[in-house]
């Protein structure tokens, strides 16, 4: 797809949560590049500022700021301030990685909230919010980014890759939901990747960054790229490809639509 027509199938503005380094920097910078405007989140202010004017100066966009915490109560509710009167037709939400590192006996419970909070709770009401309006305008474009650790419990990896298994599922059932409305639904499943949250909780645990992690800049061109090609792209696997998952995209694809038929029967439309 061309930028003219990226720009009017997911433009004018596209809101990034998780903005100001790593793969959502990535996003914001190429989304800049195609003449979209920006919202850029995340939780620190001077990050975020800098990019911004970066972006203005490069590209001659509009980028607007808003410091939140996606894991507060009122998290979306923020977001749709920030948003206020301008026309979002993307919305990614990328911050979600999980900084504990844990077991989940060890470490507190109030710190696992947090982390459903981000990833379940505001994640979901994010979605309910921004894809009202793409519904009745008929486009635009909703990205999740996920994590492999969706596909399967692992010690250490127990609350997160909970959250990232309730984003997969809403996001396939969304993107069957939304289709028919023209609008653009993708579960972005991500391997390891150097982002400077990665590169902390490995220092923080005295681990070698190994070789071979993802570029955040290639990832944010794939996920882009995929958008329109949903539920599910696995980054580093085709589309018919299954390594982290049992089950490849198309795969995944073909199941909800095989499925779509009975459960619409059950469905009140709205
Ligand atoms: N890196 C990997 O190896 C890897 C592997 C698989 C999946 N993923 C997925 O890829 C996405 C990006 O991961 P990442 O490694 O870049 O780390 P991340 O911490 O999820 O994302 C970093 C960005 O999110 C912001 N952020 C984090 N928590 C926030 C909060 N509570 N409220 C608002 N903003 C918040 C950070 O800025 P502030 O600190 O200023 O808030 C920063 O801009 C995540 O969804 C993660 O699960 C990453």
């Amino acid at each position: 797809m061309d930028d003219l027509e990226f720009k009017r199938r997911y433009g004018p503005w596209a809101l990034i949560a998780g903005a100001s380094e790593g793969t959502g920097a990535s996003f914001a910078r190429q989304l800049s590049a195609k003449g979209l405007n920006l919202i850029l989140v995340a939780r620190r202010e001077g990050p975020l500022a800098a990019l911004a004017q970066e972006l203005r100066a490069a590209h001659g966009t509009q980028c607007i700021t808003a410091t939140i915490d996606l894991a507060a109560e009122d998290a979306a509710q923020q977001l749709l301030g920030a948003a206020e009167g301008r026309e979002v037709g993307l919305l990614i939400l990328n911050a979600g990685a999980d900084p504990n590192g844990a077991m989940f006996l060890d470490n507190a419970v109030a710190n696992w909230d947090v982390l459903v909070m981000r990833n379940v709770m505001t994640t979901m009401r994010a979605l309910h919010a921004f894809a009202a309006p793409m519904r009745q305008r008929g486009r635009g474009g909703l990205m999740v980014v996920g994590s492999g650790a969706c596909y399967g419990g692992l010690p250490g990896i127990n609350v997160y890759a909970a959250t990232k298994a309730f984003d997969l599922v809403l996001s396939e059932a969304l993107w069957a939901e939304l289709e028919p409305h023209g609008v653009d639904v993708l579960s972005y499943v991500l391997g390891r990747t150097d982002t400077p949250a990665h590169r902390e909780l490995m220092e923080a645990r005295g681990m070698a960054v190994p070789a071979g992690l993802a570029d955040a800049d290639d990832v944010a061109r794939l996920g882009l790229e995929r958008l329109p090609f949903g539920p599910v792209c696995n980054w580093g696997e085709a589309d018919d490809e299954a390594v982290m998952s049992a089950s490849s995209a198309a795969q995944r694809r073909a199941r909800i639509r095989q499925i779509a038929a009975i459960s619409a029967a059950y469905t009140v439309k709205g």
